[in-house]
């Protein structure tokens, strides 16, 4: 069982680092319970949001237990089913009759319903009128816009990322519960570098736990923190066999994996012919297929399906390990193409705050782009009124130039 699991927290006390979201959540709670009384009218639902593992599906839960409830759990595909759902939460929002146990309804991740799926938001919206019991939803990111009726019906709560001392205690008790011992320095990285995710510090400490003694030395994990070039992420991927480490190759190399995924397109035929150019080319694609998703349905969970299917799907596609040296490619000519189009949407969201600011049409800003640019350009002043970000900034006062 992973170590994630077999210490989720199971009470309000083993949730640490977040008291005020436990805090409020109480009181979310009471005065949901209150308003029955009171026939107040109040908030019906509460939305936990925040970076992953910081325990918001764990709040969720455990609240549940501390009021002995019966969780009721929804993810957003039931949403999108509206006979279903009905079916599903009737004996949900019905009074609460013969059976004594209140209950909690909990929609985990609401942000994996897709932009388009306007039905299933309805049906929720619906859902926090009618039902007689509290909703907990939970989400990474909620300022979506698709979200503003339901940030208006809830409450809302952030979950902040852990510090990593609070994190390193965690650690710490869950090596005395199994009783291991792992040197001080090395707990101290992994808790830096899960970046406030408890649930990939625990992992991680999982991983080294059960690794042979030698891998131990601090001196190899911070090895493996250092960053590489994308040269030798290519050679690891494309000559070695595919193990547990592939996968995190990518961490390391300091490039968005948008474009890693045009450095292994160009080089692929350099190193696969036949079949296991069929293979990296459909474990390429399936890449792609989960990138688009990530833009279309800012679904930003499914990086980690991207980054499977380039790493160790591409390290996957041979059948024998190789050596020998390869010189790989830079990737020209798609890399033009998407510099072009980096910085067309660097332009785009610059016109787009233009033009609110303004108060003019986004399309009449994008049409008198050049002018507007210079204006901005000419006073600093209106950079930060725009609110204009680091990368937008550098758009408008570098020249263009696309190198090969
Ligand atoms: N505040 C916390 N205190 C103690 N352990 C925690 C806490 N937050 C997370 N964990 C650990 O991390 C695991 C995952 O937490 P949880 O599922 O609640 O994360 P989440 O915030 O819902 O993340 P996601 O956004 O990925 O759904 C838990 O099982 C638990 O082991
Ligand atoms: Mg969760």
């Amino acid at each position: 069982m992973q170590w994630s699991e077999k210490y989720r927290p199971a009470s309000y006390f083993e949730i640490k680092g977040q008291d005020l979201a436990v805090r409020k959540i109480k009181e979310f709670i009471s005065e949901f319970n209150l308003s029955k009384i009171t026939k107040k009218r109040i908030k019906k639902a509460i939305i936990l949001h925040g970076p992953p593992g910081t325990g918001k599906t764990t709040l969720a839960h455990v609240t549940a237990k501390e009021t002995n409830s019966e969780i009721f759990e929804l993810n957003a595909s039931d949403l999108r089913n509206r006979e279903k759902l009905r079916e599903i939460l009737k004996p949900a929002i019905e009074q609460q009759s013969l059976t004594k146990k209140s209950k909690i309804i909990l929609i985990d991740e609401v942000d994996g319903i897709s932009a388009t799926d306007r039905g299933g938001l309805l049906e929720l919206l619906g859902l926090i009128e009618k039902t007689q019991y509290p909703v907990i939803i939970t989400a990474n990111d909620i300022w979506d816009k698709k979200f503003n009726v339901l940030r208006k019906k809830s409450e809302i709560i952030q979950l902040k990322e852990v510090e990593y001392r609070i994190i390193k205690d965690i650690l710490i008790n869950i090596l005395k519960k199994e009783n291991l011992f792992i040197p001080h320095d090395i707990l101290t990285s992994i808790s830096i570098k899960a970046k406030g995710d408890i649930r990939a510090a625990i992992n991680d400490l999982h991983a080294i736990a059960h690794s042979e003694k030698n891998e131990l030395s601090p001196e190899l994990f911070d090895e493996r923190n250092k960053e590489i070039d994308i040269f030798n992420a290519l050679r690891l991927i494309f000559k070695n066999k595919p193990t547990k480490e592939t996968l995190e190759i990518f961490d390391s190399v300091n490039m968005p994996l948008d474009k890693i995924i045009l450095w292994i397109e160009e080089n692929i035929p350099a190193e696969y012919q036949g079949e296991e150019l069929a293979k990296a080319i459909n474990a390429l694609t399936k890449a792609d297929l989960f990138k688009g998703r990530i833009y279309k349905q800012q679904y930003w969970r499914f990086l980690v399906y991207e980054n499977i299917f380039l790493s160790y799907g591409i390290s996957a596609a041979k059948k024998q390990p190789r050596t020998g040296f390869t010189s790989y490619k830079k990737p020209t000519r798609i890399l033009k193409i998407w510099m072009y189009n980096q910085r067309n949407a660097k332009k785009k969201s610059i016109a787009q705050k233009y033009a609110e600011y303004v108060h003019v049409s986004y399309k009449r800003a994008m049409r008198e782009f050049p002018i507007i640019k210079q204006i901005i350009k000419s006073n600093q002043e209106i950079e930060r009124e725009l609110k204009l970000d680091k990368d937008e900034i550098e758009y408008l006062h570098k020249p263009i130039e696309i190198k090969n």
